[in-house]
């Protein structure tokens, strides 16, 4: 017998009510094709019944709070929904692995979690809806522009994004060098589907809207919200597979926890972030495009070519040790900066400093600081839009 959980049964429940009341009002019509939890786009429609009329449709991108009284006590705050596990559903409640990642709509989200209008007016639009494996660079300028917009407004205190885990770290690091305000952003994911006992996805929400409408909040760059700790966009990073406890900042540690329905924080990111980054994503169209190589025994100088071919203006190496290449590698590397590719060494040893050397300096060649592979190639993205000299794209490197 299938025993739903409160978030089951409150999703069933929205899912119902969405269909009977609300007035459905269309606030974005993205390219939305649900992925499976492995990251494969499939156009499998969701298959549980309590979620069929929600399956990221154009009817589950509907603005549910436009009917909500506000309640001027409280601050305003806006979710916006990409998808993931967090929106995830399978038609097994003991099914954490083989889900549907963003199978459900915002609407389902929010009127999931009613609580929430105990501490903010919350209200939602729909971004994405798909694994965050397919979060590609035209959703995050489309997510960063929609975020300034917001933030631009007097009507709209913080904003909260769902996200898949997988790449979270990734978004909110773009997100961290691109907002241009000081008002909270927080990004939130589940490890478990809102379908699975037990699921993390709907305390993370509520813990996420209650960051973001805390004013300490403000001023702390992009931060991530999952399994009661509040981490920095810049310093934390997914560590396992399937645990709910998988983001962890180890080196650096957590801005702060939500403990208590209370929000604590401890801590201050120390690399500049948002309104203190020189970079301007409001006329982008696209981004640079960025690949990253994994150095590994026995490897060779082909890989470079061959991004280089494909039309990459900047390579990212995830190095062995201090951000180490091979011979081969190392000669791959420079017949790529020779034809104009940025070149970033990081490490695939999961943390640590990757220094700068004067070999580095002589070969044009940038270190990573302690940014990982996924995220240096955030910032090298961005750098490029600004320049292509290595010292002054290290210059980045070295402040954010
Ligand atoms: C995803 O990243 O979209 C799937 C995995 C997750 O959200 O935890």
């Amino acid at each position: 017998m299938i025993k739903w959980n409160s978030w089951t049964r409150n999703l069933g429940a929205c899912v119902l009510v969405t269909a009977l009341v609300l007035p459905i009002t269309l606030e974005s019509a993205a390219a939305a094709t649900p992925a499976t939890s492995n990251g494969a786009s499939t156009s499998t429609s969701v298959t549980s019944s309590a979620y069929s009329s929600d399956g990221g449709s154009a009817a589950s991108m509907v603005a549910t709070s436009a009917t909500t009284p506000v309640n001027t006590d409280l601050p305003n705050i806006k979710i916006l929904a990409t998808g993931g596990t967090i929106a995830g559903s399978s038609t097994s409640n003991t099914d954490v692995t083989g889900y549907q990642a963003g199978a459900l709509g915002i609407d389902a989200l929010i009127n999931a979690v009613p609580e929430m209008k105990d501490i903010a007016n919350v209200s939602g639009e729909q971004i994405a809806n798909v694994g965050s494996p397919d979060i590609d660079n035209a959703v995050l300028l489309k997510l960063a522009k929609r975020i300034n917009e917001l933030l631009a407004s007097d009507d709209v205190d913080g904003v909260v994004v769902t996200h898949g885990t997988d790449t979270l770290e990734e978004t909110a690091y773009f997100l961290n060098l691109v907002v241009k305000s000081k008002k909270p952003v927080v990004v939130v994911g589940a490890m478990r589907p809102a379908t699975a006992i037990s699921a993390d996805g709907p305390f993370n929400l509520y813990n996420a809207v209650k960051i973001a409408g805390t004013p300490e909040a403000s001023g702390k760059g992009v931060m991530i919200e999952l399994n009661d700790r509040i981490g920095a966009a810049r310093y934390i990073t997914k560590t396992n597979t399937t645990g709910t406890d998988t983001f962890k900042s180890t080196e650096q540690g957590y801005l702060g926890v939500v403990s208590g329905d209370k929000v604590y924080f401890y801590n201050e990111p120390t690399r500049k972030h948002t309104a203190d980054t020189v970079f301007d994503i409001s006329k982008l169209t696209e981004l640079p495009q960025v690949d990253i190589l994994y150095e590994y025994e026995n490897n060779g100088s082909y890989l470079y070519d061959a991004a280089v071919a494909a039309g990459a203006k900047g390579i990212v190496v995830a190095g062995s040790g201090n951000g180490s290449l091979s011979k081969l590698s190392k000669a791959g590397a420079l017949k790529a900066i020779a034809s104009g590719t940025a070149i970033v060494r990081s490490t695939r040893t999961g943390s640590g400093v990757v220094t700068h050397s004067d070999e580095d300096d002589q070969n044009g060649m940038i270190s990573s600081d302690s940014l990982n592979p996924q995220k240096a190639r955030i910032l090298l993205m961005l750098a490029l839009t600004q320049t292509k000299d290595p010292k002054q794209i290290q210059t980045f490197f070295d402040q954010y």
